[in-house]
């Protein structure tokens, strides 16, 4: 592919995008949650890091049983976040900065008290009562062993009728019934209300759990360790998605990322073939559900390889390390330690934004924010933490330090502590009782403070991402592991017939000195993670956590 070819893609391959948990990102009035007009107001800080696409988490009325991700009202602000006033200023505000905003599409599930289930409760007659999935009981206890995700039986009583209805999630959560007609028309409905208003797409949540295994089977004990896999990739969820195709997505210039928990990475590559139709890219969970502390490097790096060689030629990967459901990605991947943590963040930096694949940058991210140090289980506001606490300690399977411990590790409230923006109280979050308490260590950790130091992490996300926005190559170059096994070194190149760069990551504490194989030998630094770079001479020579991007002969 030449710079020419590289310019007729389509736009998404060669964005860069944010994530917002519109929650813990500012808060503009003072009653200690995010807002809508807080998101507007920190837009020069996304313009000033050279974002291309904001995703924003659920932004829809909620009664919040699961943060949002229990849509009550798919036309409707949160009141707490605003007004649909507030999200058209937003959007407004965006476009006007060149950049464009992907939405949370959550139609697996809607909330319980969404009008649609309300009236499918109502009555076995009800006309909507087929929105949802409802069964008879057998033998005096539910339908089938399905747990729900967070843990507990998926399908709940309903007394007045006394049928069960299907909850993969929590049982706030009921889940729609794709197979029936009128529940997809609804969907593509609310998709073209939010494109029409200038929405340039979709983050789908749970989207391979919209076709439900034929006659809902019990599952054999060795699929309820991981019920999610048996959950997605139902017979008619590539029907529903080119359906989904034909009657909106296609009318538009949209992209769409869907979120493919549960699904093995040969199936997330039907699911983004571009000669299929379905989805534009997907988040394979390969990496993050990497056990922290646990992973090696070349388990990361095949991870990585595999990915690129399934994307091939028709498909496009989505690049992540952490999201609002993640541990941090310094605390995940990089070493949080305060000797380590910026050079790590920095190198994590230099990988995501030269893969083969969109990057997105979850809030925080860009600079460092780590794990929150969580002192019991007061601290946590999770939905998922609760319930394993419920089910593990209040019930005596394990005791508190245990689950502490694991929460701490992989807990999702790690990644909803507010965003740091300054030294001032709360980080300068709000002016009120955050919600979830800031992580203290933003009196030194904080937007403000490495907006002015160009050594900073926040400096080198602006730089790479400057410089992936100049160089096609690192955005459509093929991608070669060249040391697939060495333990501390990620070493790849990213080509294109006219240019190519050669990128060396050390993911240790430890100096590294690498010769690089005769045909991806260094001319000229593009950009180092540290203020010293090396010499392009080889060996090339690494401090402990450094990075470097050189460029090489094509
Ligand atoms: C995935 C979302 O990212 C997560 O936050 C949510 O709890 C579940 N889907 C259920 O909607």
């Amino acid at each position: 592919m030449d710079a020419a070819a590289a310019a007729s893609e389509r736009w998404w391959k060669a964005a860069v995008v944010y994530q917002i948990y519109p929650r813990s990102f500012m808060d503009s009035d003072g009653d200690g949650v995010g807002d809508l007009r807080g998101v507007t107001a920190r837009l020069d800080h996304l313009q000033a890091l050279g974002i291309d696409v904001i995703w924003l988490c659920p932004h829809f009325d909620s009664p919040g049983a699961d943060n949002g991700y229990d849509i009550r009202d798919y036309r409707k602000v949160l009141a707490a976040f605003g007004t649909m006033a507030d999200f058209d200023a937003m959007l407004t505000a965006m476009t006007a900065r060149g950049m464009r905003l992907i939405i949370d599409l959550v139609v697996n599930h809607t909330s319980d008290e969404h009008a649609w289930f309300r009236q499918s409760r109502r009555a076995k007659a009800d006309p909507r009562r087929d929105f949802y999935i409802w069964r008879d009981g057998k033998d005096g206890g539910a339908p089938n062993n399905w747990p729900a995700i967070f843990g507990g039986s998926a399908w709940t009583l309903d007394d007045a009728s006394g049928q069960y209805y299907l909850h993969l999630f929590t049982p706030q959560q009921p889940d729609l019934n794709w197979d029936n007609r009128q529940v997809r028309q609804e969907v593509y409905d609310l998709m073209r209300f939010w494109l029409d208003k200038g929405v340039s797409g979709f983050r789908m949540d749970v989207i391979a759990f919209i076709s439900k295994p034929p006659g809902l089977p019990d599952l054999a004990p060795d699929q309820l360790a991981h019920p999610e896999r048996a959950y997605a990739c139902g017979p008619r969820l590539h029907a529903f998605l080119q359906e989904m195709n034909r009657e909106v997505l296609r009318l538009y210039d949209g992209m769409t990322v869907g979120e493919a928990f549960g699904v093995s990475p040969e199936q997330s590559q039907q699911l983004t073939d571009e000669r299929r139709g379905e989805l534009d890219m997907a988040f394979d969970f390969a990496l993050v559900d990497l056990e922290p502390s646990q992973w090696t490097l070349p388990q990361f790096k095949a991870i990585i390889g595999r990915q690129d060689r399934l994307a091939g030629v028709h498909g496009w990967n989505a690049a992540f390390l952490g999201n609002h459901d993640q541990p941090r990605a310094v605390s995940h991947f990089g070493d949080d330690d305060p000797a380590w943590r910026m050079a790590s963040a920095k190198t994590l930096a230099t990988v995501l934004l030269t893969l083969r694949g969109t990057p997105f940058i979850y809030q925080g991210e860009e600079i460092a924010m780590a794990n929150a140090p969580f002192d019991s289980i007061e601290d946590f506001d999770d939905v998922w933490a609760k319930t394993l606490w419920r089910e593990q300690v209040q019930s005596g399977r394990q005791s508190a330090e245990a689950v502490l411990e694991r929460l701490r590790r992989t807990g999702r409230d790690n990644a909803r502590t507010p965003m740091q923006w300054s030294a001032t109280p709360n980080g300068g979050f709000s002016t009120g009782k955050p919600w979830l308490r800031v992580n203290p260590d933003y009196a030194h950790v904080n937007v403000e403070a490495q907006a002015r130091d160009e050594g900073s992490v926040l400096a080198h996300y602006r730089r790479l991402i400057a410089l992936r926005r100049a160089e096609p190559a690192l955005v459509y170059g093929a991608f070669e592991d060249i040391d697939p096994s060495h333990p501390d070194l990620f070493v790849y190149t990213r080509r294109l017939p006219n240019k190519a760069f050669l990128i060396a990551a050390n993911f240790s504490r430890r100096a590294q000195t690498y010769v690089p194989p005769p045909g991806a030998t260094p001319t000229t630094v593009a950009l180092s993670s540290a203020a010293s770079a090396p010499s392009a001479a080889p060996p090339i020579c690494l401090e402990g956590w450094r990075s470097v991007i050189f460029e090489i002969r094509a």
